[in-house]
């Protein structure tokens, strides 16, 4: 049957059921609820095993490099900065990422794929160490990528990852937000949407000023439910979002950055959206819809304020900070590095 994404699967049953108060494929549901919106398929508890990861931006704030070299695979320290987003996700348990791109990305997917001719020069050679380079992309998930065609926002972008995800909970991380390695924040918010279900967004606290570059939150404190780990005051339940809002319109302080964990619930309501702020489709106008879901169609909106370090690479100053920053933590780097950049400081 042609279904739309988050909609049961289960042969419709005769409409006394409905009566009965009952979904297609069985869930109880108060009838009001489920006149008005599709049941959603995926249980709170599902695993989640995907993560996409929005590649398409023409990277403008870094020209001209990027007329030849995808920002993605600029390097931080040693590594693209894709590698980083990559192993984030593969140690939160995710096995499946996929990469939403656009024509002259393919360095993307080649970083992530097997080099048997160099592979055989090396083994040949006998250089071990870098054998071992070439063969590290074998620890992380498995990728994959959809092009996004036209360059029509976020949201569009997410869009196109839905018959690939189909009917699961997913992750989103934006590549322009580094988050530290050895991250945690992806487990925790995996461990809140498995507690309350819904889709769960990461929060950033920001100044007025600064908020009008992100999504703006309005946020309620809930108390950290059993087997999340996270320290009270941490857990919102979010009531409110908007994107890139005027000064005056700032919700609060709590902005929203690029590690996302939606229900599937959002790929119809990304289909219902209307272009937003900037004339695009946008994410956020997406996940909105969720605030007033019921939680048995994948509604609620939850938002987990960060407490690790996190870098916007997507801007010049950002992307020196987290070289600078892990290349000074680097134990082969660190040393040497810091005596350097004293000596020039005191110049
Ligand atoms: C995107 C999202 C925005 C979010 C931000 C986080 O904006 O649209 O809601 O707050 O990422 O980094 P962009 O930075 O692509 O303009």
């Amino acid at each position: 049957a042609n279904r739309g994404a988050g909609e049961c699967s289960a042969t419709p049953a005769p409409t006394s059921n409905l009566r009965a108060e009952s979904c297609f494929c069985g869930h109880r549901l108060p009838l009001r609820s489920f006149l008005r919106y599709p049941c959603s398929m995926s249980e709170k508890n599902q695993p989640v095993v995907h993560a996409v990861v929005p590649s398409a931006g023409r990277g403008t704030r870094f020209l001209p490099i990027t007329k030849s070299v995808p920002k993605e695979m600029l390097p931080v320290v040693d590594r693209p900065a894709i590698e980083y987003i990559v192993r984030e996700a593969t140690d939160a348990g995710i096995t499946d990422v996929l990469f939403v791109t656009r024509a002259g990305k393919q360095a993307i997917e080649d970083y992530f794929d097997a080099e048997p001719g160099l592979e055989a020069d090396l083994e040949k050679a006998g250089k071990d160490e870098a054998l071992e380079y070439v063969n590290e992309y074998k620890k992380y998930a498995r990728v994959h990528s959809v092009r996004q065609g036209h360059p029509l926002g976020l949201g569009h972008a997410i869009l196109q990852a839905k018959s690939h995800v189909g009917e699961a909970p997913f992750a989103v991380l934006l590549p322009d937000d580094l988050m530290e390695p050895g991250s945690q924040l992806l487990r925790k918010m995996i461990q809140v949407r498995q507690a309350l279900g819904g889709s769960v967004v990461a929060l950033l606290k920001v100044t007025p000023e600064q908020a009008t570059a992100y999504a703006s939150t309005a946020v309620e404190v809930l108390p950290v439910p059993e087997g999340v780990d996270l320290d009270e005051g941490q857990l919102m339940r979010i009531t409110g979002v908007t994107e890139k809002p005027p000064l005056d319109e700032v919700k609060s302080e709590y902005a929203v950055v690029g590690r996302y964990l939606l229900d599937p619930a959002v790929f119809t309501a990304l289909e219902n959206i209307e272009p937003g702020a900037g004339g695009e489709y946008q994410l956020t106008d997406g996940y909105a819809r969720m605030i007033g879901l019921p939680e048995e169609a994948g509604g609620g909106l939850y938002g987990v304020v960060i407490d690790e370090r996190r870098f916007d690479t997507g801007d010049k100053l950002g992307y020196l900070e987290a070289n600078v920053t892990l290349a000074l933590e680097d134990p082969a780097l660190g040393g040497e590095l810091r005596a350097f950049l004293r000596s020039k400081l005191e110049d």
